[in-house]
């Protein structure tokens, strides 16, 4: 039988981030040569992402067509799946994209087997201007709004089961209406929890804190999405960069880059590729982690492991302040009352046995991330 579709999180790259509405065929390209290159294929990235911006006009029949940008489509995912990636795109449920390109409204059927032809592997479907039709059907019912909300996205996973052609499919509605209780409902394989994520320590963060209660919603074949990694993007210090890498992986979040692969250095491109870090997010079990301690600008999370172990990040929120003082571990709470074997993920060293009151030294803005056993 087929593998499950998302029976870990997706991991991948996608243009908007850093391209934003510039992306072009000859980026997508790159963008895969680079993923090869760079070992990211080979660490587990394997989708490359196409967001907004790439959509044209529909011709007599209805057919959508691509703009300028992107001469060719199904070349172009030949191209992609030639280096052993696969290709993804993006829509909207709206007659408008959030950038105001055409949306899939009332083509979503001729749509979905548009991208099966072209040979398209994953779909992000963007609300955008989908709210403004339910406003306007139901001005003062939010409840049939978020109704009508989730009927558009039933409908395009009816449209791509189908085309028969396996497609990921990822939610992207911000979090309206607890889209994680229902997400798996509408076949959704991932699903954005929160607004857009920018490329700085307090919007990652703020994204971060919000998953927590969410762990229970993630499971094989479907994550909460806390939005595309920004790892490599603006001016995050290597440590802020740590954190969000630690963080990402400790929610068992999609991994989604979204740096310009062109110009990522050897500091940026060992994150992302971190083998230790890569494989507590894949973890096959897919418990996504909670919050066990926060106060005193330290936040500790905790997730179990298939293999019976446990990860357990430390994250220092002080923008000033190097070590976390006086703070006990919760070993016990995360069922190590004897102490426990670490392993420091980052540092890539054993620390051997370790006690509640073992102290780590923690850049502001940093985070630790160990790997706990018997
Ligand atoms: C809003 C989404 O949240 C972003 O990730 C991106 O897809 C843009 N729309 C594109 O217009």
């Amino acid at each position: 039988t087929a593998q499950k579709l998302a029976a870990t999180p997706p991991m991948g790259w996608n243009s908007w981030n850093w391209f934003a509405g510039k992306v072009t065929d000859a980026d997508i390209r790159k963008a895969a040569d680079l993923m090869v290159s760079s070992g990211m294929r080979d660490a587990g990235y394997v989708y490359v992402n196409i967001d907004d911006t790439w959509e044209g006009k529909r011709d007599a029949n209805g057919v959508l067509h691509t703009n300028e940008k992107f001469p060719d489509m199904k070349a172009l995912a030949d191209y992609v799946h030639s280096k052993g990636l696969k290709i993804g795109i993006y829509s909207s449920p709206g007659p408008q994209t959030c950038a105001r390109y055409e949306g899939s409204f009332g083509h979503e059927e001729q749509d979905a087997k548009t991208y099966a032809e072209w040979g398209i592997d994953y779909l992000k479907y963007d609300l955008c201007s989908f709210r403004d039709n339910m406003k306007q059907a139901y001005p003062n019912d939010p409840d049939a709004q978020d109704k009508m909300m989730r009927d558009a996205y039933m409908k395009m996973h009816n449209a791509i089961v189908k085309t028969g052609r396996p497609m990921v499919y990822s939610l992207c509605q911000y979090g309206f209406d607890q889209v994680w209780q229902w997400g798996p409902e509408v076949g959704a394989n991932l699903w954005r929890t929160t607004n857009d994520i920018s490329a700085n320590y307090n919007s990652m963060m703020l994204i971060a804190l919000a998953q927590a209660g969410l762990g229970r919603y993630a499971a094989p074949g479907h994550w909460n999405d806390p939005d595309m990694l920004e790892v490599g993007n603006g001016k995050m210090s290597h440590d802020e960069n740590i954190s969000h890498m630690t963080m990402w992986s400790m929610l068992a979040a999609p991994l989604i880059a979204g740096n310009n692969l062109t110009q990522m250095n050897d500091d940026v491109r060992s994150i992302l590729t971190n083998r230790d870090a890569i494989a507590i997010d894949q973890d096959k079990l897919g418990k996504q982690a909670e919050r066990v301690f926060s106060g005193d600008e330290i936040e500790i999370w905790s997730r179990p492991l298939s293999d019976g172990s446990v990860a357990l990040a430390i994250f220092n929120l002080s923008h000033d302040r190097n070590v976390m003082r006086g703070l006990k571990l919760p070993l016990k709470q995360v069922g190590f009352a004897n102490g426990a074997h670490a392993r420091d993920l980052w540092a890539a060293k054993d620390l051997g046995m370790i006690k509640d009151t073992n102290a780590f030294t923690l850049p502001t803005h940093g985070a630790v991330l160990l790997r706990l056993t018997k």
